[in-house]
């Protein structure tokens, strides 16, 4: 079987490139960690690809806070095509992707977020269903549009909030899921297009 070349790319702790790394190791995932690319140079998530021989960069972000700038957008996809990469795995990635990044890789980029998307898009969304006095939180896996924390949904998986929680606890447990459901989510289009070798129904042309 063939497995399908993956991209991650974060800029923070990187728990979840770490599952996702782990289960591809125990061979649960087949798939296959070509890079990881971070926008910040000491990024933990760039220290666990290097502990687990998976090629990996720095990318400069430039002059903007939330985005990267289009030039080292395209630098990116340069990248990612120079690898031959058919996913593109955000996990944790701070900065907004634009058109260059959509465009060459239409519902290929793919994002997970710590709450049940469309409730609590944007930065902390523990908080935000904690202060909110839900009762039942939890996370989605979703394609990347221009939108933030947006596009059509992949999967989701509820997490209760219990009394006593802090928005340390929530997002603790919350985590535990997402390492579970986001190789479960990437290990569907590794079943669905790992052997491809033409064009697939549903899932355009990069
Ligand atoms: C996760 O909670 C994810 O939902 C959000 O960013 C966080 C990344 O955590 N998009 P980690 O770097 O994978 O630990």
């Amino acid at each position: 079987m063939t497995r399908l070349p993956i991209a991650i790319l974060g800029s923070g702790k990187g728990s979840n490139c770490r599952a996702i790394l782990e289960r591809i190791r125990s061979g649960d995932l087949a798939a296959e960690a070509r890079l990881v690319v971070s926008d910040v140079l000491d990024a933990p998530i760039l220290d666990i690809a290097r502990e687990f021989g998976v090629a990996n960069a720095y990318l400069p972000p430039g002059r903007f806070r939330t985005r990267l700038e289009p030039a080292i957008e395209e630098q990116l996809v340069q990248m990612l095509r120079n690898a031959n990469i058919e996913l593109v795995v955000l996990a944790g990635f701070m900065r907004v992707l634009h058109e260059p990044m959509l465009k060459a890789f239409p519902r290929r980029i793919i994002n997970i977020h710590p709450s049940l998307l469309p409730k609590f898009p944007g930065l902390e969304a523990w908080k935000q269903a904690l202060v909110s006095g839900e009762t039942v939180t939890g996370c989605t896996a979703h394609y990347v549009d221009e939108r933030i924390d947006h596009g059509q949904i992949l999967a989701k998986r509820e997490v209760r909030i219990l009394p006593n929680d802090t928005a340390e606890s929530l997002h603790a447990r919350i985590q535990v899921v997402e390492h579970e459901l986001y190789p479960a989510v990437i290990a569907e289009f590794c079943e669905r297009y790992g052997d491809a070798t033409e064009q697939v129904e549903g899932w355009p042309d990069r």
